[in-house]
């Protein structure tokens, strides 16, 4: 199989760190055991834009010891792990297009040259592979039976897609499993962005006022472990559930703009675009940090930052400061690109491990039921879903009580009432 990676070399260190967060991944390994007796993937070819981390080499080697041959590709120019890309081209033969800092036309070669396997399955994150696939590589289509998005932002885009009458196969929603989203969402985004904060710039979180944009799953995780970390914590929003979700957890909910003077540290988690732009960049404080953790780089408006700069340059690794005509500094992270993954590792492996899980069963189930999805965008059978929440218990040692035959019919009667 050909390849595009960093550096070969790299390979032996990217096996240890694989070989470490499979430590942490006891669901994937027992689906990866079970892949491999009943091979449900046999003769499947499988194209996957991911996040080249550990924790994806962990998901596609237990997808080809079920028995299919995998290409992939990164999902972000900026959260490839190039040590784990050699591992997978050097070690396994794999099929791996990826290098860390790519610029954007050697990230749509990378996914092109992944899809000259003509897969039978898409793994997504973002929906760039489907975009692209129904865009540029339409005579591939035919050959696709289904395929599954990981994160949001790609579930959004695929619905939009799904509604226009656009989308020509089924895709599976892996983000919105609750094994995936209530979980990997909160907790992996929050204490993985954390972390990336950290790496970057080093700052103290105590008595910092950190702004939060966006209260999905994702922005509860980072509200809830700035707040962890010390961090007078303020939430933005435009959904009114979401902000009195947030004012009810005990935050100060208020316009991103009345927040601009006031933040030291701003994190946009909203999936939308300019969600931080010229009006708050004009009133925010000297040294305030500009982060992003939502899918995609257009959630801080960094044209517009770079309009209104007198000067920028880089002033450490993964921080740019922008120096506005005043003088105010304003310093941007990880070029407005997922923190977690760019300054991070992106989320802890023990957390991906129910994410991909989903994502493994998931292929299997398309896999087995080829031709019978219609093209549309599916949720994750509950079976897949409370089969990983089992899974994670059973695997962390928790043990949890059963319905007595009594509570049973309890349940299952509508007599019974004061
Ligand atoms: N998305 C967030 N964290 C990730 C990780 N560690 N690996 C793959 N995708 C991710």
């Amino acid at each position: 199989m050909s390849h595009d990676v960093r550096d070969l070399t790299l390979a032996t260190e990217g096996l240890r760190r694989i070989a470490w967060a499979e430590r942490e991944m006891p669901v994937l390994r027992r689906i990866r055991e079970r892949f491999a007796s009943e091979q449900p993937l046999a003769g499947r070819r499988i194209t996957a834009c991911l996040h080249v981390t550990t924790e994806t080499a962990v998901l596609v080697l237990a997808l080809r010891a079920g028995g299919a041959q995998v290409t992939l590709c990164a999902s972000n120019p900026l959260s490839t792990q190039d040590d784990v890309a050699a591992a997978l081209a050097a070690e396994y033969g794999m099929g791996v297009f990826a290098v860390r800092g790519e610029d954007r036309d050697t990230y749509y070669r990378h996914i092109h040259q992944a899809l000259e396997l003509r897969p039978h399955i898409t793994m997504d994150d973002g929906a760039d592979l489907v975009s692209t696939l129904h865009g540029e590589r339409t005579d591939l289509l035919e050959g696709v039976l289904g395929g599954t998005e990981e994160t949001t932002t790609g579930v959004i885009r695929l619905r939009a897609m799904a509604r226009a009458g656009a989308l020509r196969y089924p895709i599976v929603a892996v983000n919105d499993a609750k094994t995936k989203h209530l979980f990997d969402n909160r907790y992996g985004t929050g204490q993985s962005t954390i972390d990336g904060l950290l790496r970057a710039t080093n700052v103290l979180l105590s008595g910092r006022t950190l702004v939060v944009c966006g209260y999905g799953s994702c922005g509860r995780g980072v509200a809830m472990r700035a707040r962890g970390m010390g961090s007078q914590v303020i939430v933005t929003e435009v959904s009114p559930l979401c902000a009195l979700e947030a004012l009810m957890d005990g935050y100060q909910v208020m316009p991103a703009a009345q927040s601009a003077p006031i933040g030291d540290v701003f994190i946009t988690v909203t999936g939308n675009t300019s969600v931080l732009r010229p009006e708050h960049f004009a009133i925010m404080r000297d040294g305030a940090i500009l982060a992003n953790s939502g899918h995609f780089n257009v959630e801080i408006d960094i044209p517009a930052l770079a309009a209104m700069a007198t000067s920028r340059r880089r002033v450490r690794e993964h921080v740019e400061e922008f120096t506005l005509a005043d003088g105010r500094r304003i310093h941007l992270l990880a070029e407005g690109r997922l923190l977690n993954l760019a300054a991070a590792e992106g989320h802890p492996a023990s957390v991906m491990d129910m994410s991909f899980a989903n994502q493994a069963l998931s292929v299997a189930h398309l896999a087995a039921n080829a031709g019978r999805l219609e093209p549309v965008v599916h949720p994750v059978p509950t079976v897949i879903d409370e089969a990983v929440a089992r899974l994670k218990l059973e695997a962390t040692g928790v043990r949890i009580d059963t319905l007595t035959e009594a509570q049973r019919l309890y349940l299952e009667s509508w007599q019974e009432g004061t």
